[in-house]
């Protein structure tokens, strides 16, 4: 059976990847941005997903403004980096895992979420921005990627509770994937950003902090905010906030973060970042699990956490079984 074993939120600013393609990482205003990920890195190399998804939107090079899909799922084998302007990024070609997103588009569409199938996509820093903070530069992508664009460019977009129960609904469709894949999950974009108008430049730490907190902690607090509410405390960018409750809804309840970073500005963006992992994980190359002295629990709170995996293994059996 496959599995979502953790959540990666990070902003995806243009000018992060311009910052790498142009070999100005060290210069110290990157420097403070990419410092933030190092460990991130380390964290991915360790997890080795067999496969990611990764929810981001596309900024008008896949699809223009005559045509933007709500929800758009990749089902092709490859994705290339789209010409955002300077040319293609030079990054690799993302491949995607056409059997697996085969699942997910008849899984999420029969439990009535009606996703756009794309079969010929290219990707932009939406996409391309995360996977390099995550995973460096390196020739080609460590793992399959699947991606799924959401509207966040036209109104209206799809409310945080629509994406929340989206990945719900993608939970469910990877559990009921009978290959034994580790799955990570992306949620990208944000935090608080306006990139014109007369409030252009706005940042506001303080919703983007508490947002990072209930995301964490309580994301039933985030699952119900208005468009209104991110507009005017996140700015106008700020809604691609609402891409970071489809990786929420695919996890467990409750989770372990296991890292965060703030940083502002990037270009005109506060970059936020967030890992969380599911607490029933296991398999092939998962990381050891240790407490947070880095010890193991006593036996009394192994005790304790025995149903609730127990309750886990059942739930994911029902979730198999009814698909
Ligand atoms: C910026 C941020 C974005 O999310 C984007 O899509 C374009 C520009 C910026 O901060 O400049
Ligand atoms: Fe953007």
């Amino acid at each position: 059976m496959a599995r979502i074993i953790a959540g990666v939120a990070s902003s995806h600013v243009p000018a992060i990847g311009a910052a790498i393609d142009n070999h100005r990482t060290d210069e110290p205003y990157w420097k403070r941005v990419f410092s933030g990920f190092e460990k991130s890195k380390e964290w991915m190399a360790k997890a080795n997903p067999d496969v990611c998804i990764a929810v981001y939107n596309d900024h008008a090079s896949a699809f223009s403004v005559e045509f933007v899909p709500t929800f758009a799922l990749g089902c092709a084998a490859e994705f290339p980096p789209a010409d955002e302007g300077w040319g293609p990024r030079p990054v690799p070609v993302v491949k995607g895992h056409t059997e697996l997103a085969a699942h997910i588009a008849q899984s999420v569409i029969l439990d009535e979420f009606d996703l756009t199938v794309v079969n010929k996509m290219e990707v932009d820093h939406g996409l391309t921005v995360p996977l390099n903070l995550m995973f460096g530069s390196p020739k080609e992508w460590p793992c399959p990627v699947i991606p799924l664009a959401v509207n966040v460019v036209l109104y209206p977009p799809p409310t945080g509770h629509r994406c929340y129960m989206l990945g719900r609904a993608i939970r469910k469709a990877v559990q009921s994937y009978p290959e034994d894949l580790r799955v990570v999950m992306f949620g990208t974009g944000g935090m608080s950003h306006q990139i014109s108008g007369p409030r252009a430049g706005l940042i506001n730490s303080k919703f983007d902090k508490a947002f990072l907190d209930n995301l964490s902690k309580d994301p039933q607090k985030l699952v119900r905010m208005p468009h209104v509410e991110y507009m005017r405390e996140a700015g106008a960018e700020g809604i691609e906030m609402v891409m970071w409750l489809v990786m929420r809804g695919a996890l467990d309840d409750k989770v372990d973060e296991v890292y965060r970073y703030y940083t502002v500005p990037a270009s005109n963006t506060a970059v936020g970042h967030i890992i969380l992992e599911n607490r029933a994980r296991g398999g092939k190359s998962a990381p050891a699990r240790k407490s947070p002295a880095g010890k193991r629990k006593p036996a009394a709170a192994r005790k304790a956490r025995a149903p609730a995996r127990r309750a886990a293994a059942a739930r994911a059996k029902v979730a198999t079984v009814r698909n």
